[in-house]
């Protein structure tokens, strides 16, 4: 995620395509894995500018979905986890051609050129580099993440204590 972010701003995105990346694959890092985009976006909706949440919601679809007008190809990895005959389910097929048309396409397809495929072992990412975006760009509850008594407080409490009964 950081090395995403930082490839966004080396490309000139704005703040808010540069904060997506960084949080994209957040519900990964701290909760679970399927339908992670859709978590990752609820999870952090309270507190961005709608267009980063939507950005995260949709990363997750856009990543079975070429588009070569960007540079982005059908990951060769998915043929192997999943089949060369593979297609994505209808209902997510049905969410691509809705996102295709919606005015933030571009900011989720940015994080998805920006994801995990690009990834170097060797690339150091300090979280600082972002501070400044996260500070303008990421409301800060009074009482803490997880303590706002927000719609999503329980989440980042599991996250905060993943083997807690309460
Ligand atoms: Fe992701």
């Amino acid at each position: 995620m950081l090395q995403s972010a930082r490839r966004a701003r080396l490309q000139g995105m704005d703040d808010k395509v540069v904060l997506a990346c960084l949080l994209h694959d957040i519900s990964v890092a701290g909760l679970l894995r399927s339908q992670h985009g859709h978590w990752g976006a609820q999870l952090v909706e309270p507190y961005v500018d709608p267009e980063v949440a939507w950005a995260i919601r949709q990363h997750e679809i856009l990543r079975y979905f070429p588009d070569e007008s960007v540079g982005y190809g059908y990951p060769e990895a998915y043929d192997d986890f999943f089949g060369i005959e593979y297609q994505p389910p209808a209902h997510t097929q049905a969410a691509f051609l809705a996102a295709r048309k919606h005015r933030w396409y571009m900011s989720a397809r940015i994080v998805t050129i920006n994801d995990v495929y690009t990834f170097d072992p060797a690339e150091d990412v300090d979280f600082q580099e972002f501070e400044d975006i996260v500070g303008r760009h990421f409301r800060q509850p009074a009482d803490g993440l997880g303590f706002d008594d927000s719609p999503v407080a329980h989440m980042w409490r599991t996250m905060i204590w993943p083997n807690n009964f309460l």
